[in-house]
This record gives C-alpha cells, structure tokens and sequence, in this order.
C-alpha cells in the first residue's frame, strides 16, 4: 500500500523492480549493448521500449536521440505517454517539460518563469550509440563488449532493408539458437525455403572469433527465393556463413552458388526481460535493385513459421548446463554457444531469481 519510510534495512541491488532475471545475469547482461529501437521509428513523438526490465523513454530533439528511465522525477508518470513541444518532452500529468540531456526546464504551474528549477528533477538517461540504424543501449557505465560489426553495411552495394520488429515470448538465447540453427530448415521451413527431410546432415566446424563464434554450412534449399534472374531452378544450392556476436547478435551471409548473388540476414535480439525478446533485423544484398517488398514479406513469413515453435520450447530459460538437454550432431553450434555464455560471462551462475 505504502512504500516504507525508512529505507536503512533494504538492500539496493540496483535491479529493476519486478525483475525477471537471476541478479547476477542481469548485471552480466547489463554490461553488454543491446538494441531497442529502429532509429527510423523514432519521429515526433516519445516512443516506449524495454530492456532488461527497465522501462525507457526514447525521444528526438534538435540534439538527436535520447533515451531515458521512463519515469517523471515528479511523480513518477510514464513519459513516454507524453508529447514533444518546443524541443521538450513534455508529462502528460503536470506538464514537467525535459530537454534533451533529460533537464528539467519548464515547470508549468510555477508562475514566475525565472524560478530555480531544482537540479534533481534530472532525467536518468542512458549510455546508447546508433549504428546500422539501431538504437543500441548499454546500462554499465563501461560496456564489456563491442558492438557486432556487420561489414556489408559499411559497403554502399548492401542498402539496408528493415523488417519491423518483432515481439517474441522467449528468452533471448532461444531465439538466438534458433537463428544459429540449420537442422530444423526442412521441418520448420518446408513451405518457404527448406530442403530435404532425409538429407544428410555436414558435420560443420564451430570457430571460435574475437567476440563470437562462427561456422559455414552448404546447404540444399528447395524452392527458389533469390532475386538473380534464374526463376527455373527448382533448387538453390548455397552456402550458409554465421557470425555470431555475443550475446544476441547474428550475421548470416547466404552465398548463392549458381550466381554472383549474396544476401545478408542481420539478427540481433533484445531482452526484453528474461522470457520475452524484441527482434529486429536487417536485410541486404548484392543486386542492384534489392526486391524490398518481397524480401520483407519472406522474412516475416519465415519467422511466423519459427516462433510458434521457440515460443512452445521448455524450459523457457536457455539452459546452458549441458547435460540438461540431450544434442544431436547437428548441434554443433548450439553446444559452443551454450558453453560460451557460461564459461566465458558466467551466465547462467547460480544464484537466486528475483521475486
Ligand atoms: S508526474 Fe510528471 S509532471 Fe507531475
Ligand atoms: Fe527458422
């Protein structure tokens, strides 16, 4: 009912409240950059996101885009139910107006204009870079890792094209795995793209990368959905290249062998809170004239086949004690991964799950 006065006998973890995540994961995940926003979505009005369970406000000044705690230092109110004006992020409730640093500076119900606006009605704003026209967010004062580094976006032949987000009900690391994954292509994906049920499986290497992991895969697709100008192949033979940044972060190049084409598939996850996931991707390729419509439209045929499917896996946490699960061959990637966020961040240590 009421927030307790004395505050001498809590213990401030820092933690969001109504966090989803063990401690100590949260602070691990803290430490990295994680995306919440396609900058392209960020107009004229204050837009909310969610990352590691922290509610935040994202809005556009002259100054650029700025992103934070999305919480009025009056009353609390969600700012990002409020406007833009003047250049101000304005609270719907009592009209506090913030600059873009997140400084107080107009309060409305105070009549004399030059009145001292006190220094604590500050935002809490939050450290972000854009790259790749992504919003990226780290809550550590020090980011323990680089931002993935997806080279055909730094070439003007790849134009990106944006798929819109996506909200999975899944740990982030599922969805992850399921991008990194070949060996469900023909059962998940027989309807758009994948290839044979019965056909054997290559035994693929996982290398290891300076921020990731990485592995390449020939593969058979059965269909055609490549735009290179030979509409009468019933088949497309094509070799898979997966770069995995950590945590969340995948570059698929498909190498097409019967042409010169390539295109490239950006996958990068946020962690919404411990079992739910924004998606965002990026698209690109080598032609031309890139079919926009229908790669999007691919793209989000291909992921309504997958999460239904990462939606239903249990447990719902990614279990990175490998003899939780059994594995097959065919995860190869999956098992480095796993070993990976354990042994190389201490994910997944033990230790309490927060109310
Ligand atoms: S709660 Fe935001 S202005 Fe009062
Ligand atoms: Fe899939």
């Amino acid at each position: 009912m009421f927030q307790a006065t004395d505050h001498s006998n809590q213990v401030n973890t820092n933690l969001p409240r109504h966090c989803t995540f063990r401690e100590s994961d949260w602070h691990i995940l803290a430490g990295f950059w994680h995306p919440i926003a396609f900058l392209h979505d960020i107009k004229d009005k204050p837009v909310a996101a969610r990352l590691l369970d922290v509610n935040m406000v994202i809005y556009r000044t002259s100054e650029g885009v700025t992103v934070a705690k999305d919480m009025c230092m009056h009353r609390g109110t969600r700012l990002s139910m409020g406007w833009m004006q003047d250049d101000l992020l304005v609270c719907p409730m009592h009209g506090l107006h913030y600059d873009g640093q997140g400084i107080c500076r107009k309060i409305p119900s105070i009549a004399d204009p030059d009145a001292r606006i006190p220094e604590k009605l500050r935002l809490q704003t939050y450290r972000t870079q854009e790259r790749y026209g992504i919003i990226w967010v780290c809550l550590k004062e020090k980011p323990a890792w680089p931002l993935p580094y997806w080279r055909h976006l730094e070439d003007p032949q790849y134009q990106p094209i944006y798929v819109p987000p996506g909200k999975w009900q899944v740990a982030a690391g599922r969805h992850v795995e399921n991008f990194n994954d070949v060996a469900h292509f023909p059962w998940v994906h027989g309807a758009t793209f994948g290839g044979e049920m019965e056909a054997a499986y290559p035994l693929y290497q996982v290398e290891q990368t300076d921020y990731g992991l990485s592995f390449q895969l020939p593969y058979v697709e059965l269909g055609n959905r490549f735009n290179d100008g030979m509409d009468e192949l019933q088949q497309r033979h094509v070799v898979y290249s997966y770069e995995l940044t950590f945590p969340f972060s995948t570059l698929l190049e498909v190498d097409v062998q019967e042409s010169d084409y390539v295109m490239v598939i950006l996958d990068t996850v946020c962690p919404i809170s411990a079992h739910e996931s924004g998606i965002f991707q990026i698209l690109a390729d080598n032609s031309a004239e890139p079919a926009t419509d229908d790669l999007v439209q691919e793209t989000l045929d291909i992921n309504s086949e997958d999460q239904p499917l990462v939606e239903s896996q249990s447990p719902e946490d990614l279990p990175l004690d490998l003899r939780e699960e059994i594995h097959i061959p065919a995860d190869r990637m999956s098992l480095e991964y796993r070993k990976a966020l354990a042994a190389k961040f201490n994910l997944g240590a033990p230790g309490a799950v927060p109310e």
